[in-house]
């Protein structure tokens, strides 16, 4: 409760401030011309009277919301010397960090700004692909507490900020509100209730989540693994995955993934999958992002439109545990338009920006106090939800370190096994523990 009137505080004082900036638009560019942020690279400073016109690349995932277009679109008219090229990029998180590591890697400099998955910020920082951003924020004098912390956690590497976050993620349990009285509160009981009600209200499935082998499985699996006390790698960087609550962990995805409730094509599950067929009105329950809100309320597309409620995940031993997931903006350490290319990230991933992507795209803002403004709280139901606010704050995030890649395929690989009954939840515990402590040491 303390919390709740702390942030409403926070939403007040912020209030203000955007009012302010509203009527300041003027200001803002003039800002960007002399700026203050990173004078040091010299050449233009001192007595400015044009501002240069400056063209920055902006390379970010396939986005049919339109939010993408609309944060251009409003930080080029408040930025007059600055225009944003939009270089699109795969839907597909895997896809896109091959695609940018063969790039940077080779000090490509066509790129100035893109958004990063959560997962990659310490694997980019390591690579010397990403521009250290802590002398941008100390000089605008943001305030990273502000921030969720675990989403300002992800954008760290060796004590230093490489990323901003730009919106945040977090695994729910959706349930038709038609069918589901009370939600489950543990595994046990969603298990239990899901093999009930399959099939009432024309559903062919109890439950529904992701199971192929790739990046949103391992979410999964962090989501059961933490609800049992599990971990994959500790806070001194230890592999710790082998343990009795982890292979608690894995046993219940097991046995979720191998039960009669669930497709059986699971296993080639993934977003896409579990969103059509939700809003196609086929299961009961279903794990995925807070996205998947707006697309059930979608009056047109989808056939539960108004039947739909979310809760925290089920509980294991340990409790509830949501996987950290989100997308956070980066600068390539090449780009010749570092300036500009900090202010278009500074829009973005600042109040105004954020509220731009909740309001149009429908993505969870990192910055708390947004939760309380009206715009926001209008645009999804689940934005004016104490509890998912509180599902947002204690995220799991994924183990932080630039062999991120290495430890996702390590995971991929064994649970997949353990998925389909190759390997038992012991074994596939041992085998990742070995194979991410070799992966560790090199
Ligand atoms: C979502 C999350 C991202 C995660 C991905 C997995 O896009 O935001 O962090 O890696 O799903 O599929």
């Amino acid at each position: 409760m303390k919390l709740w009137n702390k942030k409403v505080a926070g939403a007040t004082v912020l209030t203000m401030s955007l009012l302010l900036a509203a009527c300041s638009g003027d200001d803002e560019s003039t800002d960007t011309g002399n700026n203050d942020a990173g004078s040091d690279t010299g050449g233009d400073d001192g007595a400015t009277e044009e501002q240069e016109q400056v063209t920055i690349t902006y390379a970010a995932g396939v986005d049919v919301t339109g939010a993408t277009d609309k944060l251009i679109e409003e930080f080029e008219a408040q930025n007059p010397n600055i225009d944003v090229e939009y270089r699109e990029m795969p839907a597909d998180t895997g896809a896109s960090h091959d695609q940018y590591v063969t790039m940077f890697s080779s000090q490509d400099a066509s790129i100035d700004v893109f958004d990063a998955d959560v997962i990659w910020p310490a694997e980019f920082a390591q690579g010397q692909y990403a521009l250290e951003l802590d002398r941008f924020i100390e000089a605008d004098g943001i305030n990273m507490d502000d921030y969720f912390p675990g989403t300002v956690a992800s954008g760290q590497f060796n004590g230093r900020q490489y990323a901003m976050p730009k919106f945040t993620d977090a695994g729910l349990l959706y349930y038709r509100t038609d069918i589901v009285e009370t939600p489950p509160t543990t595994w046990d009981e969603l298990m239990t209730m899901a093999a009930e009600l399959q099939g009432e209200a024309g559903t062919e499935f109890g439950y529904l989540m992701q199971a192929n082998q790739y990046e949103g499985m391992v979410t999964n699996a962090i989501e059961f693994i933490a609800s049992h006390g599990g971990q994959v790698v500790d806070e001194n960087n230890e592999v710790v995955v082998n343990s009795p609550e982890t292979i608690a962990g894995i046993q219940t995805m097991i046995d979720i993934v191998n039960s009669d409730f669930v497709p059986s094509n699971i296993l080639s599950f993934q977003e896409t999958e579990t969103n059509n067929a939700w809003v196609g009105g086929q299961a009961v329950f279903a794990r995925n992002w807070p996205y998947m809100q707006s697309t059930s309320a979608d009056e047109e597309a989808s056939e539960v439109a108004g039947n739909v409620g979310f809760a925290t995940l089920p509980e294991g031993d340990a409790g509830s545990a949501a996987t950290l997931g989100g997308w956070m903006t980066m600068i390539n350490r090449y780009s010749e338009n570092q300036e500009a290319a900090w202010e278009f990230v500074k829009f973005m991933t600042g109040a105004e920006g954020q509220t731009i992507s909740a309001v149009e795209g429908g993505r969870a803002p990192t910055i708390e106090a947004l939760y309380e403004e009206t715009e926001v709280q209008e645009a999804a139901t689940l934005f004016a939800n104490e509890q998912f606010v509180e599902t947002l704050q204690n995220a799991v995030p994924r183990p932080v370190t630039p062999i991120y890649p290495r430890i996702s395929d390590i995971m991929q690989v064994q649970l997949s096994r353990a998925l389909a009954g190759e390997i038992t939840a012991e074994e596939a515990a041992a085998n990742m523990q070995e194979e991410m402590e070799a992966a560790m040491a090199e």
